[in-house]
């Protein structure tokens, strides 16, 4: 093959030139209006800012400015930025095994500059203004201009010069979402700092510098919000986990409610996120995620940044640490009575509850929970105190189906079943995982007719059922007698348990969940089913019962299907809805 060695080609191969490099980086580093005002707002923050403002025309598709009052800029080094690989952050080699600003790579800028009509101003403290503009990356002005201190850039008409991309661009309010969900993050990073957002000329966020998280947090999300969180915090090993929680009961379906920060970079982890979700286990149903905001600082050389484009993942040394510690923290943080909702905290649900079998009529003796019928009157013999050893005692029963309870902190509403269902599944469980499940063997014997579905599926699942409690033995092809059921299950009909589970196990098998989660799921069937139902009356002693056994599990406030098992009305609420505060 001809190889021309003075001449501009070397084969077929050639070093591509800066313009066409900027705009295939822009392809990974801009990918909307979000985007950029990320870039930027992490720059500004990079140069020192106390103050940054945001404001987008048409959801950032017409015009995006970022304003600072960061450090600024000289006249060549505002050139130098607007060129690949230029950056005032990084200088060794070694510096990037331990980077401390946002930015590193020197990349951001051209790339935006690339498709985009770009105009810099920027002044650094005491010097020259020095106005830059550009079109699709190409310098098309230079001047000296009056302004103070700081850095203004003004990206108009985004992807202008890539109609391929500008196509992708969803309507303004998405893109506006986007923008308003990415200045949130880096104002409740930032509380210390100013943060502004308008839209089309109207304000959507005026955060005026904050004295803490807590106080930026009802700034960005209302106050409402900001008070159902738990503030959670911990600082050992070198790994410091500070942030705040929602309540379970308050979770929904929208996963963009968790904001993830590592040395103040907004990231998307795995570790993480596996981290956060196993501090809730099964708090939260299925599908649905509680907000948190997480702040997790580490050692800058533990933590990879530099695996990503967007800069939005990154990758932890000894990661177990970091996720044992996360998962820890806020375990311990959602076990506080903080946890269970206020009457005044409650937030109507954006979602129905999900799905449940709906506890029916009672049915007789549905435990030990249920003795004699309750005395006469509770109230006449005064309302009990909450002695040492008690988390908290019956007042009453309401319609056969709440028990009405006092703590220390105030009146207790809570739903009996659910949290009998919540005492059985955590003993359910833990003796499955012990292989210890008392068994409650048959007198008679019975035999079920199987369908083949469920007849192949018991046959696949046939250790997990005896580990479950079950004693099976296969009755020809299509048949199975059952000689002994869970004890905990042993007051539900054994066909009706058996099939349920069955119906559970084939739901289960037909999503990705592993043998864990089909566990999870059998025993919160079973104990669903076992629990004692609504409209049941219960004797006084078995109303304590069930409260102290409720207050020795885990988790009291929610049962293994994600809702509320219990409410509290505090003293204050009480005195303030009497006018007495
Ligand atoms: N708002 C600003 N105030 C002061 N200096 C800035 C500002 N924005 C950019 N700069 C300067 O321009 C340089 C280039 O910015 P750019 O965002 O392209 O790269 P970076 O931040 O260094 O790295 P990255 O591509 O990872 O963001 C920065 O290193 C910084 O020196
Ligand atoms: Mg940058």
């Amino acid at each position: 093959m001809a190889r021309r060695v003075a001449g501009v080609h070397v084969g077929r191969i050639r070093v591509l030139d800066d313009h066409l490099v900027n705009r295939i980086a822009a392809g990974e580093v801009v990918e909307r209006p979000a985007s950029v005002v990320k870039e930027l707002v992490e720059n500004s923050l990079d140069a020192g800012a106390t103050a940054i403002d945001v404001a987008v025309e048409d959801g950032g598709r017409r015009r995006i400015l970022v304003t600072d009052d960061g450090e600024g800029m000289g006249r060549d080094d505002a050139l130098l930025a607007l060129e690949r690989h230029a950056t005032s952050k990084l200088a060794r080699f070694e510096d990037l095994d331990a980077i401390a600003t946002l930015g590193f790579r020197g990349e951001a800028l051209p790339s935006i500059a690339a498709v985009s009509r770009f105009l810099l101003r920027t002044a650094p403290a005491g010097g020259d203004g020095t106005e830059i503009e550009a079109r699709a990356g190409r310098i098309a002005g230079v001047r000296p201009v009056a302004r103070e201190r700081g850095t203004t850039i003004e990206v108009g008409g985004i992807f202008f010069n890539v109609p391929a991309r500008r196509k992708f661009l969803r309507a303004a309010p998405t893109e506006l979402a986007h923008v308003v969900r990415m200045v949130s993050h880096y104002a409740l990073a930032h509380p210390a700092i100013r943060f502004r957002l308008d839209h089309d000329g109207k304000r959507l966020l005026d955060a005026p510098q904050a004295a803490d998280r807590a106080e930026r947090i009802a700034q960005v999300h209302g106050r409402a919000i900001a008070k159902t969180l738990i503030p959670f915090a911990r600082d050992a090993g070198g790994i410091r986990v500070r942030g705040f929680a929602g309540r379970p009961v308050d979770a929904s379906p929208r996963r963009d409610a968790q904001h993830l920060f590592v040395n103040g970079r907004l990231v998307q982890d795995r570790v993480l996120a596996h981290a956060i979700h196993e501090a809730y286990g099964d708090t939260v149903p299925r599908g649905h995620y509680p907000t948190l905001l997480l702040f997790l600082d580490v050692d800058p050389a533990r933590v990879d940044v530099n695996v990503h484009p967007q800069k939005t993942e990154v990758r932890f040394a000894r990661s177990s640490e970091i996720h044992d510690a996360v998962r820890d923290t806020l375990a311990g943080a959602l076990s506080s009575t903080r946890a269970v909702p206020r009457f005044a905290e409650l937030r109507p649900s954006p979602e129905p509850a999900p799905a449940m079998a709906l506890a029916g009529v009672a049915e007789p003796a549905a435990s030990h929970y249920a003795a004699a019928p309750p005395p006469e009157s509770l109230l006449a013999e005064g309302s009990p105190a909450v002695d040492d050893g008690r988390r908290a005692v019956p007042l009453a029963q309401y319609r056969d189906s709440y028990i009405v309870a006092q703590d220390r902190d105030g009146l207790l509403l809570v739903d009996q079943h659910v949290a009998h269902e919540r005492v059985l599944f955590e003993r359910y469980l833990a003796d499955a995982e012990r292989d210890e499940v008392g068994v409650q063997r048959l007198l008679f014997p019975k035999t079920i007719e199987l369908t083949a579905d469920e007849a192949i599926l018991l046959e696949a699942e046939a250790g997990e059922f005896a580990r479950l409690g079950f004693v099976l033995e296969p009755f020809g092809d299509r048949a199975v007698k059952v000689d002994g059921v869970p004890a905990v299950a042993k007051t539900v009909a054994p066909e009706r348990l058996l099939r349920e589970l069955l119906g559970e196990a084939a739901r289960t098998r037909s999503t990705t969940a592993g043998a864990t989660e089909l566990r999870r799921r059998l025993v919160t069937s079973a104990s669903c089913q076992a629990a004692i139902k609504v409209n049941y009356p219960l004797a006084y002693d078995g109303m304590q019962r069930l409260l102290d056994d409720l207050f020795c599990t885990e988790n009291p406030t929610t049962c293994p299907h994600g809702r509320p098992i219990l409410f509290r009305l505090t003293l204050e609420d009480i005195e303030r809805a009497f006018r007495r505060r």
